[in-house]
């Protein structure tokens, strides 16, 4: 008999429980080239995607895939390098096992992290951006299907999707690191081609100031879950028609990687000022 979800996360929970002594209420997804924080971690173990039953494997460039538990100064985190994209071809259930996981872990609060190309032209290429709210345009949605009460109610309410205090706190931890975060909006595409030039000016339109192609099914799985949850994008270009330049995915990659080091340390402020409001 194939096993229900919950079974399938409560498996994969009960799996990581045993691998690690550290219980932790921090859960961190890494975006594109955004992997370096986990490698900061102490008392650290490293699990593979592929070793964790029912796992989706992530496959894209960029992405280490392993899920790393730790401590970011002397906080327990759950810190996953790398995320499976719908984009890969993956059902949505699979994208969004993960979070599933993690909240059966006891993780209260998630920060999910992305690459993103620019719409608002305020926004320069490399700069860190808090996501306010989104915009879904996915065109579907990860709890269609039969709901299992046991993670959540049938209708969610996404009012507050991105905890506003959640954001509150990362922009006084900005502020401390004079580090300059904006705020505003993610719209979710599918992917995989980058957008046109007319595609943007349309999702400018409709009030975005950010566009990727993940994050969105994570941040409805996590509400579902009751978990709250804090969305930082990177602006690793500018979008469509709004430079000269082509996009690529190594630009998209390099810009991660030039942000990381600040990213990385950001991370690390952050994570305790979450946990201190925790207790
Ligand atoms: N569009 C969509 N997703 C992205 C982009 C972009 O320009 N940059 C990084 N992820």
């Amino acid at each position: 008999m194939t096993r229900s979800l919950y079974e399938q996360a409560q498996e994969a929970a009960r799996f990581l429980e045993q691998r690690t002594p550290l219980r932790p209420r921090l859960g961190l997804v890494l975006g594109s080239g955004l992997g370096a924080f986990a490698d900061s971690l102490t008392q650290a173990t490293r699990i593979p995607y592929q070793e964790i039953p029912h796992f989706p494997t992530s496959t894209a460039a960029g992405h280490a895939g392993r899920l790393v538990v730790g401590r970011c100064r002397g906080v327990p985190v759950a810190v996953m390098q790398g995320r499976a994209h719908y984009y890969e071809g993956y059902p949505m259930s699979q994208v969004t096992f993960p979070i599933r996981v993690l909240g059966l872990l006891g993780v209260r609060t998630l920060v999910l992290t992305n690459a993103a190309g620019g719409i608002n032209r305020k926004l320069r290429a490399r700069g860190l951006l808090l996501i306010r709210d989104h915009v879904n345009l996915q065109a579907t949605n990860p709890l269609l299907g039969p709901n299992d009460e046991r993670f959540g109610p049938r209708f969610p309410d996404m009012t507050e999707a991105y905890s506003k205090e959640l954001i509150a706190i990362a922009k006084k931890v900005a502020r401390r690191q004079r580090l300059r975060l904006f705020e505003g909006v993610y719209a979710a595409v599918h992917g995989p081609s980058y957008e046109t030039p007319a595609e943007v000016r349309a999702l400018a339109r409709l009030g975005a100031d950010v566009v990727g192609m993940s994050t969105v099914p994570e941040v409805i799985v996590a509400n579902h879950m009751s978990l709250r949850v804090l969305g930082i994008s990177c602006v690793t270009n500018m979008a469509a028609g709004l430079s000269k330049k082509k996009i690529s995915h190594d630009e998209v990659l390099e810009a991660g990687e030039h942000v990381g080091r600040q990213f990385s340390a950001f991370l690390q402020a952050l994570i305790p000022a979450i946990a201190e409001v925790e207790k």
